[in-house]
């Protein structure tokens, strides 16, 4: 497998604040990887070390191949931290002409035109960026960090401003730069339940540190429960109690009962002989939430989750 981004050790000490402690982390070229953590985990801090924006305290960092700051590795990447600014006076049209310039690349109309298509500018293309809202930054970010056509593109926190159908296309557009266009896809959000949807493997982090690393499907199997539709739940639970093989307990007007796959039909028995009337039984994966708050050991959900 080969790697865009390896990190070794990587820190990054504010006075007493550890915003990045120890980190390692191989992210492999295609797809799209998340980095995930509430407010504070020191996502931005590891985007900023990559693109050699700041210089890390301790530890290493190979981007594409090369040490940060490499010019010919740093002309395969595009990105976008946090959210841009651009001229206020030019148009979005003009901020890409300006940049494809700026990048040596010749005036291109067509690729210009292109890009605000697809981030869902082409209708705001001629208006100045002084009056664009935080969405369409991003947006105009997401397209500037594209129109040099790299091969790794880094969002952090791409739909920060974004309204629910904004989001929507913008996670459309994400998986289409890693499926048609074939680009690596990083990007940091401190939005869990939005980036399961689009990512295929993620590292969590929280106060600088890796909690946890790998493929979303494997993250959110590990902690699967059975959901069980039945009446009565008062028996239900009772059986659930009595068995060694399996708990439960009760989720809304639904039974959740943690026991091993195999057991499945065992439970299911017990439960028919008991006298319980079960209209569904289905496995439901961990989100990766709650292997948040299984890893960091937080019975308080952290604010920054929820917020947006
Ligand atoms: N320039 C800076 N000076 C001092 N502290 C900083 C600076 N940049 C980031 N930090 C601190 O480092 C930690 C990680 O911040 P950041 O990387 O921005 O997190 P995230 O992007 O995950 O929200 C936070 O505690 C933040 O306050
Ligand atoms: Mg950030």
């Amino acid at each position: 497998m080969t790697f865009v981004i390896e990190t070794r050790g990587l820190t990054k000490t504010y006075g007493s604040v550890r915003a990045l402690d120890g980190l390692s982390l191989s992210i492999p070229r295609g797809g799209v990887y998340g980095v995930l953590g509430p407010n504070g985990a020191g996502k931005s801090t590891l985007f900023r070390i990559l693109l050699g924006l700041i210089r890390p305290t301790a530890g290493e960092a190979v981007v594409m191949g090369g040490a940060v700051g490499d010019v010919a590795a740093s002309r395969r990447m595009g990105s976008m931290i946090e959210t841009p600014r651009f001229p206020p006076f030019m148009t979005a049209r003009q901020v890409l002409g300006w940049l494809s310039a700026a990048h040596g690349l010749k005036a291109d109309a067509a690729r210009v035109s292109g890009w605000l298509e697809r981030v869902g500018l082409a209708e705001a293309a001629d208006r100045k960026v002084r009056g664009f809202s935080v969405g369409m930054l991003q947006r105009l970010g997401v397209a500037a960090a594209l129109i040099t056509e790299p091969e790794l593109v880094i969002l952090d926190e791409p739909t920060s401003g974004m309204d629910p159908p904004g989001i929507q296309e913008m996670r459309a557009l994400i998986r289409s730069l890693a499926e048609r266009d074939g680009i690596t896809v990083i990007l940091a959000s401190h939005q869990l339940l939005e980036v399961q949807r689009v990512c295929d493997r993620v590292a969590i982090l929280n106060r600088g540190r890796l909690v946890r690393e790998g493929a979303v499907s494997e993250l959110t199997s590990s902690g699967e429960r059975l959901r069980l539709s039945v009446t009565p739940i008062s028996k239900t639970l009772e059986v659930l109690a009595a068995l060694s093989y399996a708990s439960g307990s009760l989720d809304g007007d639904a039974v959740v009962a943690t026991l091993s796959r195999p057991e499945t039909p065992a439970l299911l028995r017990a439960l028919v002989e008991a006298g319980v009337d079960i209209d569904e039984a289905r496995w439901v994966g961990a989100d990766l939430e709650a292997v948040f708050m299984t890893e960091t050991g937080s019975v308080q959900m952290p604010e920054s989750i929820h917020a947006g």
